[in-house]
């Protein structure tokens, strides 16, 4: 099984369709020790869903300490790292849900719904704006700008230009995606970027402390960092986290949906026909297209995981786009299916302790953008697609479409 290596992930090819490599996995190798990584490979539903929720794993990545990590990390990665074992994501109880308690209110569903008229509003900007364009391309129009909009005037960040925020978002993905979160190469590039978005971040929370009337989630995090829930460093650590977190995820899924659709004439059809039918849809697309494709444990002692012996101090990686195509669980596993009774138990926003506290925001965004989609004409593939070399965080770079506004008379309103 040595070729069995996430590292073959890195190849394009795969990333455009990394399927048959976890099927295989799979098949021949549920719980695999990938030699390059020196991790285990988990990819049957039922050992990601039960490690995901497995006290006896740890989130923390600890670069600062552990063998070849800070140490060894290149001089540019050192700031970089820091933050990153800073993160929420990257933390155990008891800073791990302390973390969690001042991050996650302004996300929850109640929050969010109130949110749907403004994110109504910047996807109808972002449908007018491909509607109009030269070169109309999915994901610079759409399916990028939504999220982006929408962190941007979350976190109150109306003075950086999308653009940049772009660019910030994607290379600090890059890093917190990265297999053993070290890029390999020198990467200058993406590392003057996060120094610039820690830059940026820094002047953020420096803004609303000048001005503490200015009503975002920074500065609501400004304030739970002046009650003591909060360091500073943790302060800027998620707030890096919120703008990748935030954009890069929802981007991709929104991007996958739209090159699912330009595809799927049925699933089209079937959705013009009944709009109630579009949470379901998010769901099955989050299942089939999981923007975030694997993440990673440590086992704190020996486990044992589908009778394979896992010793304490080694890094499992739990591939959770294997997982949500598992056979044994979904049926035609690689089909979009709005009426699969079960698509609930798929693992794309994660399980347990770290679930993405995202995912109300995510899931609204979508929604929002397939409903505002079928009013138009379907969307259909003007030009080669093109994936971003990002074999985590899985989404498209560029889908240029074809796609005009209709006058559709609505059967069924959105869910
Ligand atoms: C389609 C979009 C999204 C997907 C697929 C997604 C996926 C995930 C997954 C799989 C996890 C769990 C990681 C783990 O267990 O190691 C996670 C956690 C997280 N997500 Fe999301 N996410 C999305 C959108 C968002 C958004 C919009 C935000 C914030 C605005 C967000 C913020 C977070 C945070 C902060 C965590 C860490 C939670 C914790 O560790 O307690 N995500 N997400």
């Amino acid at each position: 099984m040595q070729e069995l290596s996430l590292r073959s992930l890195q190849r394009p090819e795969v990333i455009a369709s990394p399927w048959s490599f976890y099927a295989r996995l799979r098949r021949e190798a549920p719980v695999h020790f990938d030699p390059c990584l020196q991790s285990w490979l988990l990819t049957r539903h039922a050992d990601v869903a039960s490690a995901l929720a497995d006290p006896r794993f740890s989130a923390e990545l600890r670069h600062e300490t552990r063998p070849g990590g800070l140490v060894a990390a290149q001089a540019s990665m050192h700031r970089a790292l820091r933050y990153l074992d800073r993160h929420v994501s990257f933390a155990d109880p008891p800073t791990h849900t302390r973390l969690r308690g001042a991050l996650a209110p302004p996300l929850r569903p109640g929050h969010v719904r109130l949110l749907e008229r403004c994110v109504a509003v910047v996807v109808a900007e972002a449908l007018d704006e491909l509607d109009a364009a030269a070169a109309p391309d999915a994901i610079d129009q759409l399916a990028a700008r939504v999220p982006l909009r929408v962190i941007q005037q979350l976190l109150g960040l109306d003075g950086v230009s999308l653009s940049t925020l772009r660019r910030w978002s994607n290379a600090w993905g890059d890093v917190v995606a990265a297999p053993g979160h070290i890029p390999t190469a020198d990467r200058a590039e993406v590392m003057k970027a996060v120094d610039e978005l820690v830059d940026g971040l820094c002047e953020l929370v420096a803004e609303h402390r000048r001005d503490p009337s200015r009503a975002s989630i920074t500065g609501a995090l400004v304030g739970a960092v002046a009650d003591g829930a909060l360091s500073e460093d943790e302060l800027i650590a998620n707030l890096m986290m919120l703008v990748t977190a935030g954009s890069e995820t929802t981007a991709n899924l929104i991007g996958s949906a739209v090159l699912e659709l330009t595809r799927n004439a049925a699933l089209w059809e079937r959705l013009r026909a009944d709009r109630t039918l579009l949470g379901a849809a998010v769901e099955e697309l989050a299942r089939v297209h999981p923007p975030t494709q694997y993440t990673a444990r440590t086992a704190l002692e020996d486990v044992e995981v589908g009778g394979q012996p896992i010793a304490r101090g080694q890094t499992v990686v739990l591939i959770l786009a294997a997982a949500n195509r598992d056979p044994d669980v979904f049926g035609q596993p690689d089909v979009v299916w709005v009426e699969r009774p079960n698509t609930h138990r798929h693992v794309a926003f994660g399980q347990g302790a770290h679930r993405c506290f995202g995912a109300p925001l995510a899931r609204m965004e979508t929604r929002l953008v397939l409903d505002g989609l079928l009013d138009g004409e379907r969307p259909v593939a003007a030009g080669p697609s093109r994936w971003r070399l990002n074999a985590n965080l899985r989404g498209l770079d560029s889908l240029p479409i074809h796609w005009t506004r209709g006058q559709v008379v609505r059967a069924g309103a959105a869910a």
